[in-house]
């Protein structure tokens, strides 16, 4: 097995696929072009979509590259040794082009070839499709891995859950996956280890996908016009692999982040205790991911919402986790550096926005450490109280959450300090006044997307699950860009804005029209789920995912017509709503239409 470093490992997967007819394209950029479902691009394919449903790509029907990805929903898993919220995917593609047999015989031929990445077969483990109702078992994928050379028993058949792949919104160009994974040659944790157990053993390096389905918003899997491959291989994991090192952190690519990092606190990572080592990952993933985000041709800034929000989580949480492991204030931007030195040389674009990111994270660390400072003196005043007031010493939870709240101190913060005054925290107290205030926000910012419902009454009720409809008819006929602007509804009607650049053809309202009444008369049962903001997403609902990240909401869910985060309340089935005439359709302001509508029931 060879020693590669990152950027050889890019260098020779892609003139891989080249002498296998595949055309080099760049790598798109991290924040998605014209699709809402997403906030950032989560694998290579993401940008391909189009050309996977059956759009001529410029490039050919053979294309690779190295793709920046971003996947925010194992945050909290960062800090362990596999897991980043910033990483490379190598992929290769065929748009109806070749399929399973060149996809199997090419992997099998760059993982085991001495001319490539000369990995002992023995050490390779491979997943596929076991079947359901949906698709037959893959048992050509099985044959394919045995008419290489794999022994039976490295070949596993599982379920959807682990070997089938889509986009991250539900709906889309999916199919069956066959995935490759290294034997860490770790012990089998339980006799029935395998690929798909994630206690070390096994991993995952590379995930061939055969998309030959488009998963529709009825949950229907329809073949597509074409059979597709969509791959992907971490670039990091598997350069973990490569060098035999413990964790992703390790490899070469890290190496000189995880260096000054170490310069800045004065520790050595290699020797240092289990929560330094977590802290110096956590900062090393936080801080590279931040670079890219702002570095990114369509790059972002801190703010308060969508991918800003997440930004801004990601720099305070490395300011945190720098604070804990004594990475001195106002030195984030030396990690930044690095990261740019490190990685300018493939993406061109870090070199040529180097002092901004620089000043941008500066700017925010700054933000931060201005309200870490304020929140200090209010504690301090909570502890002056103490002195006068006889009373027992104990944070409660509302002085705890008034901090947080009010003056964006975090808890942990709180909790250390008054330990080292010998004071209690009443946690639970503080997590108790943040649900009932997440919900009372949440019940508000309802109050205002919705305009406000006038009442609770059964109609106005109605008139409410009438929105949902019509937001879900009108993303059918005009598009997934109709987004929703507010609403307002009274007694008598429901008014709706939403995000459209023109005026809508008599043809197309009848269109909506009629497809709400169909709705109606599907008399489709509503069920509300609470979940967390990222399974909601993942089941494909939508509404406002951006400054909730992180809480849980409530999901309606209409039939198949309609899955949206919303406070509620709504009718307990479509039929209630009898009919809905569409009464008006006209500007409400530059790119956003306003409908006024009414119903029978
Ligand atoms: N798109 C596939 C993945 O991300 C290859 O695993």
């Amino acid at each position: 097995m060879k020693n590669i470093t990152t950027e050889g490992l890019k260098e020779m997967y892609l003139r891989f696929f080249t002498e296998k007819g595949h055309t080099v394209i760049s790598s798109a950029s991290l924040i998605p072009e014209n699709d809402p479902t997403v906030l950032f691009t989560t694998a290579g394919m993401h940008p391909l979509v189009p050309y996977l449903l059956g759009q001529k790509h410029p490039e050919g029907t053979r294309l690779t590259n190295v793709q920046k990805c971003v996947r925010t929903g194992d945050i909290d898993e960062v800090g362990d040794p596999s897991h980043l919220t910033f990483f490379e995917m190598l992929g290769n593609w065929s748009l109806g082009d070749y399929f399973k047999k060149e996809a199997i015989t090419w992997s099998f031929e760059f993982l085991t070839d001495e001319k490539w990445l000369g990995i002992p077969k023995e050490r390779l483990f491979f997943t596929v499709f076991a079947g359901d109702e949906d698709a037959p078992r893959d048992t050509e994928a099985y044959e394919l891995w045995r008419s290489v050379g794999v022994e039976e028993d490295h070949i596993f058949f599982l379920d959807k859950k682990h070997n089938w792949w889509g986009p991250a919104g539900v709906t889309g160009p999916c199919g069956p996956d066959t995935e490759m994974f290294y034997d860490s040659g770790k012990p089998k944790c339980c006799p029935e280890c395998n690929p798909s157990c994630s206690c070390g053993k096994y991993l995952e390096i590379w995930n061939n996908v055969f998309m030959q389905y488009n998963k529709t918003a009825e949950g229907k899997y329809e073949p597509l016009v074409q059979c597709n491959v969509d791959t992907g291989m971490g670039l990091e994991r598997t350069v973990g692999v490569l060098q035999g090192v413990k964790s992703v952190y390790e490899i070469d690519s890290f190496a000189p982040i995880i260096k000054r990092i170490g310069e800045l606190c004065g520790k050595d990572y290699y020797n240092t205790d289990e929560e330094s080592v977590r802290g110096f990952r956590i900062l090393a993933d936080h801080i590279r991911t931040a670079t890219f985000m702002i570095g990114d041709e369509r790059g972002i800034l801190p703010s308060n919402v969508d991918q800003g929000y997440i930004l801004r989580r990601l720099i305070r949480r490395a300011i945190r986790w720098a604070m804990r492991i004594g990475v001195p204030d106002g030195s984030l931007s030396q990690v930044a550096s690095v990261v740019i030195d490190t990685f300018c040389g493939f993406y061109r674009e870090l070199d040529a926005k180097r002092s901004f990111i620089l000043e941008q994270i500066s700017l925010e660390e700054e933000r931060f450490q201005r309200t870490i400072r304020q929140g200090i003196r209010e504690f301090d005043k909570l502890m002056r109280k103490f002195d006068y007031v006889d009373c027992e010493k104990i944070i409660d939870g509302k002085s705890a959450f008034r901090l947080y709240d009010t003056f964006g101190f975090p808890i942990e913060f709180t909790v250390e300090m008054a330990a080292e005054r010998g004071i209690p925290v009443d946690v639970e107290g503080f997590h108790k006044a943040f649900e009932a205030h997440q919900k009372k926000s949440q019940e508000g910012a309802e109050g205002r997307f919705k305009g406000g419902l006038a009442d609770n009454s059964e109609k106005t009720t109605r008139l409410h699950t009438a929105t949902h409809l019509l937001q879900a008819a009108l993303r059918k006929v005009l598009g997934d860009e109709v987004a929703q602007k507010g609403s307002n509804i009274t007694v008598e009607r429901l008014r709706f804005d939403f995000s459209f650049p023109r005026k809508l053809t008599p043809e197309e309202l009848k269109q909506v029209e009629d497809l709400v009444n169909e709705y109606i008369r599907a008399d489709y049962e509503i069920t509300c789920e609470e979940m967390t903001v990222d399974e909601a997403r993942a089941q494909g609902a939508i509404g406002l995912f951006g400054d909730r990240y992180g809480e849980r909401v409530k999901v309606y869910t209409m039939g198949t017509a309609s899955k949206e985060i919303c406070g509620g309340p709504h009718a307990n089935r479509t039929g209630e709503l009898v009919h809905f005439t569409i009464k008006k359709e006209e500007a409400s302001s530059a790119g956003v239409r306003r409908i006024k509508a009414v119903i029978e029931g």
